[in-house]
């Protein structure tokens, strides 16, 4: 089994680098060391790492081969980029998508797996969100939606550009994965970065202040990132092809009780503040997932778990670096 894996020194990729590395895949690795830690997958058995920029389309078909999988990932992720960056938002995820299926193509690949995102729903009317509800850019000049645009419009590009051809495509939207290096942006990270920074101030602290934006009523579905690896891999090898499939976890928490998961962990208290929302954050997100379901998919680390362990990791990893 070949693969190509593009965006591979990132979160997502790199664990999933690692995954098919232990099964004896052999795995090609795109990254422009834009955002990810090519750390985390040089060396690793049958990986070849090769500085590629998706945007260039004569890179990739010199490093390209006749794939039985690929898996586009590469992305600029990450709020900020997309409030700063729109335009490059949108040219990594057009041009780049635009350049691996025209390659994909030229080789023949067997199978396309794009990687969408939950954003693509903006604030949806059903919850949980099924594959089949509207997708929407509520605000064409508010710069964050750079973003979902792009992966709206590359789940049909992806669509479109494979009909009558010989290789299969699967997209999925993940849904607020999370983990040890997911990045310091996501809530997570974030909340335990304040929290280690006022324990750092004062040792003795009896109750630690977060101020949240929105209400703490807003919620969100997390899935832990060894899950989320393995539902994808179950995925790529199932009979399902031509589909879009929502990647995450049903349980929906509010970010306070987000709140009260960590401050359990961590043995500390936490009061929160509230500020305003940020313009355009939905208010709920929650995936339907009856697609894992038929597939036999179970996660084995539950929300709490997996908020656990991530609050765990960070938390260490911030004392650490003190
Ligand atoms: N992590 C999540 O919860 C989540 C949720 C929804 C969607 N996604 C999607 O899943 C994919 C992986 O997400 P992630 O969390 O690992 O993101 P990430 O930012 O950690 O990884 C993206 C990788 O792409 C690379 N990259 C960026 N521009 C590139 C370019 N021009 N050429 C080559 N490589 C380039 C970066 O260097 C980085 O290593 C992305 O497409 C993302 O949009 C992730």
């Amino acid at each position: 089994m070949k693969i190509l894996i593009t965006g591979a020194g990132g979160f997502i990729g790199s664990n999933l680098v690692k995954f098919f590395s232990k099964k004896n895949f052999d795995v090609i690795a795109f990254d422009n060391n834009t955002r990810g830690n090519l750390k985390r997958i040089r060396g690793l058995k049958n990986v070849k790492l090769i500085n590629v920029d998706v945007t260039n389309i004569n890179l990739i078909r010199k490093h390209f081969e006749k794939f039985d999988i690929v898996f586009h990932l590469a992305a600029l992720n990450g709020t900020s980029n997309f409030y700063n960056f729109p335009e490059k938002v949108l040219n990594i995820g057009l041009i780049g998508t635009h350049n691996l299926i025209q390659i994909s193509k030229e080789f023949q690949v067997k199978k396309f797996i794009f990687a969408s995102s939950s954003e693509v729903y903006h604030n949806p009317k059903i919850i949980p969100t099924d594959e089949y509800v509207e997708l929407k850019i509520p605000n064409i000049f508010n710069p964050r939606f750079s973003y979902s645009l792009s992966k709206i419009v590359g789940e049909g590009l992806v669509v479109n550009s494979f009909r009558n051809t010989n290789t299969d495509f699967l997209i999925f939207r993940p849904h607020n994965i999370i983990g040890p290096e997911m990045g310091f942006e996501h809530v997570i990270p974030n909340i335990i970065q304040k929290l280690s920074l006022q324990k750092q101030k004062n040792n003795n602290l009896n109750k630690f202040i977060i101020e949240i934006q929105g209400s703490g009523n807003e919620t969100r579905s997390f899935m832990y990132i060894d899950d989320f690896v393995r539902a994808l891999s179950k995925l790529s090898f199932s009979k399902l092809k031509n589909e879009i499939v929502n990647i995450g976890n049903d349980k929906e928490i509010k970010i306070k009780e987000l709140l009260k998961i960590i401050s359990n962990t961590l043995k500390i208290n936490i009061k929160f503040t509230k500020t305003d929302p940020v313009l355009g954050s939905p208010k709920r997100r929650s995936p339907n997932v009856n697609k894992l379901k038929k597939i036999n998919f179970n996660s084995r680390n539950s929300v709490t778990k997996s908020i656990q362990l991530t609050a765990k990791w960070y938390w260490n990893f911030y004392e650490k670096s003190k």
